[in-house]
């Protein structure tokens, strides 16, 4: 009998991940996948672009969960899959990286005894004062299947106690999503923003780390506008940021070398990524990304979960203390000599998902 596994998703980096894992899975005749949008993200730009973009499957429920405090809006999930999972019983209940949709949906199932499987299982930042950490916490302990992206979270679940038999070294499914649309990547989203491949800056700030704390976010904005005065710097501007930023008044009065946008769709940012000099990101997702297009990268914070890309030289932290500091941090990596750095493949073979869906699918009875 095939089994139904439901994937449940609700914000950015969850729709690309999502998207390589679901055309993996639709290969096997013996499972039927359902995804379930949460809603955590909404706006056109922040969700329905992925589903067009990468063929991922209309949803077949969007929960319309929306934003709010994390309490509210976990709390909310909590109710919505609930009720879900009681009327339709999955088999077993998929889920992706960090998010309050991630969390929901670990506890929800677990509650109700239904089996729940952990894609970027094993990612620790040590650091419990991030939502994020305190989500993957909770959906690792949770979780039945443990799909672990490096050897080094491999360590972190063993470390936690969580008996081999349940982790799953598979490697990255962002790097597959890299791999399957990297030849989609939008030279023009390039040339639009006046910009000339391999001389500007691509960033992103989104962490709520960042964002609520008035002060690294004036940090990170005067640092940006110190590189501008070197190297145009472009920042597609997730929404949380904008409106932080917006209050404090950082949006008036820009250099021209700062650019910023809306947040782009997925081709326009590989593009972005690709042709950029230096990323200075605090997004998880970016900071992969940027290895994968061999692109140095800085990252906008005291700590990363993805410590190969610092080993490998290719990544290099700068917290956002002091701008000066920032801001020598990116323009040192637009002169480091990227022919002397090795590029270790720490993120597996490009088919991550393929090794999730065997898998999943050898469950099927
Ligand atoms: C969430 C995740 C974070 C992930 C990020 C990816 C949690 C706790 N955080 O952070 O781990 O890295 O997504 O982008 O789950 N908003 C809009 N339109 C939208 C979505 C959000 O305007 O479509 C605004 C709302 O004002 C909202 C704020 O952004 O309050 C934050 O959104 P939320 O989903 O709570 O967290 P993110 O910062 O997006
Ligand atoms: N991304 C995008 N447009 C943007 C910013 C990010 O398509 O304007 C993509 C990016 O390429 C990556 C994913 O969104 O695949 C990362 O999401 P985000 O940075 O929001 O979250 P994180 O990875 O930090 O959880």
């Amino acid at each position: 009998m095939a089994i139904r596994i439901y994937s449940v998703i609700g914000a950015r980096p969850q729709f690309v991940k999502a998207a390589v894992v679901s055309r993996a899975l639709a290969r096997h005749t013996n499972v039927v996948e359902r995804l379930v949008h949460t809603g955590q993200h909404y706006d056109p730009i922040m969700s329905d672009i992925f589903f067009t973009e990468l063929g991922l499957p209309a949803p077949h429920v969007n929960l319309g969960i929306g934003s709010g405090p994390h309490g509210a809006q976990t709390g909310r999930m909590l109710e919505a899959l609930e009720s879900l999972f009681i009327a339709e019983k999955p088999d077993r209940v998929l889920i992706y990286g960090d998010t309050n949709s991630t969390l929901a949906a670990a506890l929800t199932a677990a509650k109700l005894g239904i089996p729940v499987d952990h894609i970027e299982a094993g990612l620790r930042s040590f650091n419990r004062a991030m939502p994020e950490e305190i989500n993957r916490v909770v959906a690792d302990a949770l979780s039945d299947m443990l799909f672990a992206p490096t050897d080094t979270a491999v360590g972190h679940l063993r470390h936690e106690g969580i008996p081999d038999s349940r982790i799953h070294r598979v490697g990255d499914v962002m790097y597959d999503a890299t791999q399957l649309f990297g030849s989609r990547a939008d030279a023009a989203a390039v040339t639009r923003l006046g910009l000339t491949p391999k001389t500007y800056v691509l960033a992103t700030i989104h962490r709520a780390e960042n964002t609520d704390d008035p002060d690294r976010l004036r940090t990170l904005f005067n640092a940006l506008q110190r590189v501008a005065a070197e190297l145009p710097v472009i920042l597609p501007l997730h929404p949380r940021t904008r409106q932080r930023a917006s209050t404090l008044g950082l949006l008036d009065r820009l250099p021209d070398g700062f650019k910023l946008t809306e947040p782009v769709g997925y081709f326009d940012m590989l593009a972005l990524e690709r042709d950029a000099r230096v990323i200075a990101t605090d997004s998880g997702g970016v900071q992969k990304e940027a290895f994968f297009h061999h692109v140095p990268c800085v990252t906008l914070r005291t700590e990363t979960e993805w410590v190969e890309l610092v080993d490998s030289g290719w990544n290099r932290l700068a917290p956002p203390d002091n701008a000066a500091d920032v801001a020598t941090a990116i323009l040192a990596a637009a002169s480091l000599n990227l022919a002397a750095l090795a590029h270790p493949d720490s993120y597996g073979d490009g088919h991550a998902a393929e090794h999730i869906a065997s898998r999943l699918a050898s469950l099927a009875s």
